[in-house]
């Protein structure tokens, strides 16, 4: 209740913020409210600044303004930055660039004025710019007047993108001795001029692009005489380029080029005369994707004998001829993804045998989706190198459905490493399918209708495979105990939704001889039962992926013969995947020794509490997932160890139980964690108690449990407190009598009964003087008298009175010859007028005059302290509690009463101090 009522504010606070502030509150979670400065780099991007801030450390060397409200760029706002090397105004509104920027800046490298609104462009703009090395002056309205780049002795990179240039032509005077690269994209000239470059006949130039000049079309001769050191040349996009695509060819025959991406330029067929520019040329990079090839004539190739890349992907080609790649001595890899024609099967296009002959060096070959009319034993005859063949998403090339060795005898002298046969419709393997494939090493049947029991002799030949992916198929493949007894160097084998749910349900487990294995991949396969031996002998497994089962049985400790502990072969195991599996349950031992685990995914299960040190064994975790559980405590006896190293923890969607036993120590650790948690904030909430409920975990009041600490301990001391004093109670009720006889006796035989001095006593006749009602003079005579003896004394009125003297003076003067005066208290004694107004009276003043502590009273009644005080002006609080008795009502307890008598009597008069 304690608790409850204290975090009954903060989140009352928490729910009028959330009501009040949200939309505003939102809007600045997105946009950050400062700059961020780090390693002497400040970003003020995204802030909607309209000027220079001035409150940056002035040290900073890089300063990024992009993505503001900036019309200008006073070069004095910069008078603090004069370390700068770095510096971005893109995405601003600037018109113009002065002077005095550069001039403030002097160390300045790099200049981004991207996406900016600059008109007039003039030499004297980078008249103090010689440090600048990079400058984007991309999407501006340029309009260029005298030389604006004269001065940029160092630019190596500009970039006049998209500014609506009518011409290439940014100089008549040669300049720009640094430049390498040039960025002419989206402009607006349709034609390259025989002196277009010439101002860049002393620059070092590497690459141009002008990719989407959309109206490009023409070329004069020579217009790339200036820059004979050209390697690059994008002309992507530009719709009319196919139109001099040879004539283009010819200009760059002087250059050093070496790469040219000529995508999307709507070329549709290619002759023997197309590249022949570039024979001289050491071309090693061609990109004619996206085009419309449907046509490439016989030898088009034959002038790129220095071709490593060729990239056909996305075209329309219908037919490939043994010509066709002629004179391609040098390539190494030919993409021909989509490259060939998609149509209904009449009209299929054709890869015609020894198609590939010329490519003796060819290492990779895609024909990704690339369907053809079917693969003969000569369809990759003469391969040499080939060590990659894509043919994935091909279908239609495997005519028969079933892989058989003759789809592969035209490989048989490649050495093949890599087989991808993903997606092609393939339902069966038959026997030796790949015994030609001596050297691979992975082979990819993903995504097919496979459907068969596996003797082994499917994979005989492979003794190189070090992966085997045939995830995805119809989860109707049944394994043996021989099925990779031909490939016991196995790696990797990735059975994922492929396997029939009770083939793993056998005596001897078909992954016995992969001692090699790192990976397995078992999920999706709605398995339900394996035996304890599955993994035996995999002692380097690493990964194991177990998802998407319905294992929910083994790990229960009801199971028949108990818990399934499959994981006690695999010691190695790194990465452990259990999520979607039904488990309600972790046995104690299922993890045991794991401690290399890193990442333990167990998401989407059933899981409530766990068993204390149950993850114990985990110490090296750094990534846990348990989202979508239903745990409610997350306590440290559990979580200490797995979570003490981890780096990422995904534990978002359980119905958490936010009290200090559940939930404490978790929220404790996740506010002084490293690890990343994502989704902290809206994932995990509150499930109970009530307060909290829908809550994040986050707003859990830890004070409301720190202080439950000293309350708790409050409360034990008191408890044990009060129990004690019942305790006490009842024994007092009950036997205190006794032990006060006891301790009596004991207190008496050590120190003798009276601590009243020796002479006190000589100056007394009597011991005690009695006053008692008429009615009690019996219980006088039969319980006082007979204690008297040569120590003890009593005075007694009706006996001890003096003869003859008048009854008064024979009271006072009897008392005045006993040291102490006992009343023997009823109800009687005060209603006994005499007793109650003489007696008393005479004796109480007595009392006073003396000074004496003379006062005994003996209740045989209880009393009222009332009346007692009204009658005899006496209060039981006044007296010592030794000198004030009760009569017993059992008789066992009257020695001891007798014994506190005496005690009573026997004490000093004198007041102690
Ligand atoms: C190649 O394409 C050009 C332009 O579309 C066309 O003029 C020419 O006839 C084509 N050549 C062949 C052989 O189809
Ligand atoms: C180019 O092809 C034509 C026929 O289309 C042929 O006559 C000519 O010899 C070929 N040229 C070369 C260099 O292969
Ligand atoms: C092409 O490469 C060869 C040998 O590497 C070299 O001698 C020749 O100059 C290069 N040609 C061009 C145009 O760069
Ligand atoms: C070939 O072109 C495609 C499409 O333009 C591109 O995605 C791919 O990366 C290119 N491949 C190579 C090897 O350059
Ligand atoms: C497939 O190739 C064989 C030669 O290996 C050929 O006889 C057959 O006609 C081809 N099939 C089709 C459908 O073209
Ligand atoms: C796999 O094994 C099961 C049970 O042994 C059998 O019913 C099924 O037909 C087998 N599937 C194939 C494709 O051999
Ligand atoms: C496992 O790998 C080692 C080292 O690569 C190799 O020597 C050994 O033959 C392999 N084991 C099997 C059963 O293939």
């Amino acid at each position: 209740m304690l608790h409850a009522a204290r975090s009954c504010i903060p989140t009352w606070v928490i729910l009028v913020c959330t009501v009040t502030v949200s939309p505003y509150y939102c809007a600045a979670s997105v946009q950050k409210a400062t700059c961020s400065v780090q390693d002497g780099r400040a970003d003020c991007s995204h802030l909607t600044l309209s000027s220079v801030p001035q409150d940056l450390p002035g040290d900073i060397t890089a300063l990024d303004l992009s993505h503001n409200r900036m019309t200008a760029a006073p070069p004095d706002s910069f008078k603090r930055y004069t370390g700068l090397l770095h510096l971005s105004i893109s995405y601003n509104s600037i018109k113009t660039l002065d002077e005095g920027l550069c001039r403030n800046l002097p160390l300045l490298q790099t200049l981004n004025l991207m996406h900016n609104e600059v008109h007039l462009l003039q030499k004297e703009n980078f008249k103090y710019c010689s440090k600048l090395t990079w400058l984007n002056m991309a999407s501006n309205r340029l309009k260029l007047q005298e030389e604006p780049f004269s001065l940029l002795q160092n630019l190596k990179y500009l970039d006049v993108s998209m500014n609506n240039l009518k011409s290439a032509r940014l100089g008549s005077q040669p300049q720009l001795p640094s430049l390498e690269t040039l960025e002419l994209k989206h402009n607006n000239f349709n034609t390259l001029k025989r002196e277009d470059f010439s101002f860049l006949k002393d620059s070092p130039l590497h690459v141009i692009n002008l990719m989407s000049s959309v109206s490009l079309q023409k070329l004069e001769p020579g217009c790339f005489k200036p820059i004979p050191g050209l390697r690059m040349l994008f002309l992507n996009g530009s719709r009319k380029g196919f139109m001099f695509i040879s004539d283009l060819c010819s200009e760059l025959s002087e250059t050093a080029i070496s790469a040219m991406s000529l995508r999307n330029i709507g070329l549709t067929n290619l002759t023997n005369k197309t590249f022949s520019g570039l024979k001289k040329t050491n071309l090693t990079l061609l990109d004619l994707s996206g085009n419309s090839i449907e046509i490439i004539e016989d030898g088009s190739f034959q002038w790129l004998s220095e071709l490593q890349i060729l990239n056909l992907t996305g075209n329309g080609i219908k037919h490939l001829t043994r010509e066709t790649f002629k004179g391609l001595k040098m390539l190494k890899n030919l993409q021909l993804t989509k490259a060939l024609v998609k149509s209904q099967k009449p009209s299929l296009p054709v890869i015609e045998d020894f198609t590939f002959q010329p490519l003796s060096n060819l290492e990779t070959l895609v024909l990704q989706n690339t369907p053809f009319v079917n693969i003969t034993e000569n369809t990759f005859k003469g391969l040499m190198s080939l060590t990659d063949l894509d043919l994935s998403w091909s279908n239609s090339i495997f005519t028969s459905k079933k892989l058989s060795s003759k789809f592969f005898v035209s490989l048989a002298d490649s050495p093949l490493r890599k087989l991808n046969l993903e997606g092609n419709a393939l339902v069966g393997i038959e026997p030796g399918s790949f015994s030609c494939l001596k050297s691979l090493s992975i082979l990819l049947l993903d995504r097919n209708y496979i459907h068969q029991t596996f003797s082994g002799k499917e994979l005989e030949g492979l003794a190189q495979l070090q992966e085997l992916h045939i995830s995805n198929n119809v989860q109707q493949i049944n394994l043996t105990a021989q099925t990779f007894a031909s490939v016991t160097d196995l790696r990797v084998l990735m059975l994922g939704k492929s396997l029939q749910a009770e083939t793993l349900n056998q005596d001897s487990s078909p992954f016995w001889p992969l001692s090699n294995l790192t990976v397995l991949d078992l999920s999706n396969n709605n398995i339900a039962n394996i035996r304890e031996n599955l993994l035996e002998g995999l002692e380097n497994l690493q990964v194991l992926k177990l998802q998407h089962n319905n294992l929910v049985r083994l790990w229960k400790t009801a199971n028949p013969g108990g818990p399934v502990l499959f994981l006690k072969h695999t010691p190695r195991l790194v990465s452990f995947e259990m999520d979607f599996n039904g488990m309600d349950e972790i046995p104690r031992e299922a993890f045991r020794n794991l401690n290399q685990l890193r990442e333990l995914n167990f998401s989407n299960n059933l899981l409530n509490n766990l068993r204390d040190s149950v993850l114990d064994d985990l110490t090296s975790l750094k990534v846990l997932r348990l989202e979508k559980n239903f745990i409610t405590s997350v306590r440290p006896e559990v979580f200490r160890t797995p979570m003490s190293n981890l780096s990422v923890l995904v534990m978002g969607k359980n119905p958490f139980d936010c009290t200090c036993e559940s939930i404490l120590w978790f929220v404790t650790w996740l506010n002084k964690t490293n690890a990343s948690v994502p989704g902290l904030r809206d994932q995990y909430m509150c499930n109970t108690p009530i307060l909290y409920f829908n809550h994040s975990i986050m707003d859990f009041d830890q004070l409301s449990c720190k202080d439950m600490a000293p309350f708790q301990a409050f409360y034990v001391l008191n408890s044990t407190a009060v129990l004690m004093l019942i305790l006490t109670a009842l024994i007092y009720r009950f036997h205190g009598w006794r032990i006060l006889f006891y301790w009596n006796i004991l207190i008496n035989r050590t120190l003798g009964f009276s601590d009243a001095k020796v002479e006190e006593g000589r100056e007394f006749e009597y011991d005690a003087y009695v006053i008692h009602a008429e009615e009690d003079t019996r219980w006088v005579e039969r319980r006082l008298v007979p204690l008297e003896n040569e120590t003890c004394r009593f005075c007694l009125d009706d006996r001890d009175s003096d003869i003859g003297m008048f009854q008064a003076d024979s009271i006072v003067n009897n008392m005045r010859k006993s040291r102490k005066i006992l009343f023997v208290v009823t109800e009687r004694l005060l209603n006994d007028p005499w007793c109650r107004q003489f007696k008393a009276h005479h004796a109480l003043q007595q009392v006073i005059e003396a000074s004496r502590d003379s006062v005994v009273l003996i209740f045989l009644q209880d009393v009222h302290d009332y009346k007692l005080s009204r009658s005899l002006f006496l209060r039981r609080g006044m007296l010592r509690p030794s000198c004030v008795l009760n009569w017993p009502p059992q008789k066992e307890r009257i020695p001891a009463f007798n014994q506190k008598l005496l005690i009573a009597l026997g004490m000093t008069n004198r007041l102690q101090e």
